[in-house]
């Protein structure tokens, strides 16, 4: 099973509040997903190998550690988890990004496919698939199973509200992937909003609604 971590960092919980609350607008739930998308990548990174170096400080010549050898992708799942893109390449500027686009059909909450662009090397590279809501799971699942197509060396989810059927779902589909959440909550209502979540994500970030 890959792990899940649900990262209780006062920073974070304390954005997400604000991302919960109704009254918050489009531009500053805009900048709290992208802060929130950087601290849950540094979460995520964690495990990045490092490797020890000689380098030359202004008093004397030590040995320190840099990541190295590691190739990342992000791979933002249109539209909500572009909301997440800037956040983590703040981070990683070096990353390269790649695209799926998807949309969940309103009565059947099945994903539909309409777009797909990953970098050409992906299968050198860790990829990190960004969504902000894992909801029946279907659209993560769908995401990593046409990703993993191209065979990456790995895959990991951040997101940011997970309901625990989706979570359920994801994990039986991919259990090799590690997934990142600010927040487990309660449950799915009769329309596949997660409860109490914060809504829907693509529309607060674009203020399409
Ligand atoms: C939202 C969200 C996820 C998906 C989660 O996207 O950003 O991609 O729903 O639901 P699931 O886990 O049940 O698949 P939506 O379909 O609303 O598309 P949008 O981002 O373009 O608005
Ligand atoms: N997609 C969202 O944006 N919000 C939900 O609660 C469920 C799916």
């Amino acid at each position: 099973m890959g792990k899940v971590v649900i990262t209780k960092h006062p920073l974070i919980q304390h954005k997400l509040a604000l991302l919960r609350d109704k009254n918050t607008g489009s531009k500053d739930f805009r900048v709290m997903v992208g802060e929130m998308a950087m601290l849950m990548c540094f979460e995520a990174m964690r495990d990045l190998p490092l490797v020890e170096i000689e380098v030359e400080t202004p008093l004397t010549i030590t040995n320190t550690r840099v990541i190295s050898g590691t190739k990342i992708a992000f791979v933002p799942i249109l539209r909500a988890g572009l909301g997440m893109i800037d956040g983590v390449l703040n981070l990683v500027p070096s990353a390269r990004v790649g695209h799926i686009g998807l949309y969940r059909d309103p009565d059947s909450l099945q994903p539909v496919d309409y777009y797909c662009k990953l970098p050409i090397d992906v299968s050198e590279r860790d990829v990190i698939v960004l969504d902000p809501m894992l909801a029946t799971g279907g659209s993560a699942i769908d995401a990593i199973s046409r990703i993993k197509e191209h065979a990456p060396k790995s895959i990991k989810f951040i997101g940011i509200i997970a309901a625990p059927e989706g979570l359920q779902a994801l994990e039986e589909a991919h259990p090799d992937v590690d997934v990142f959440l600010a927040s487990l909550d309660e449950k799915l209502d009769e329309h596949g909003y997660i409860v109490p979540g914060l809504g829907d994500a693509g529309d607060r970030i674009f203020g399409t609604k």
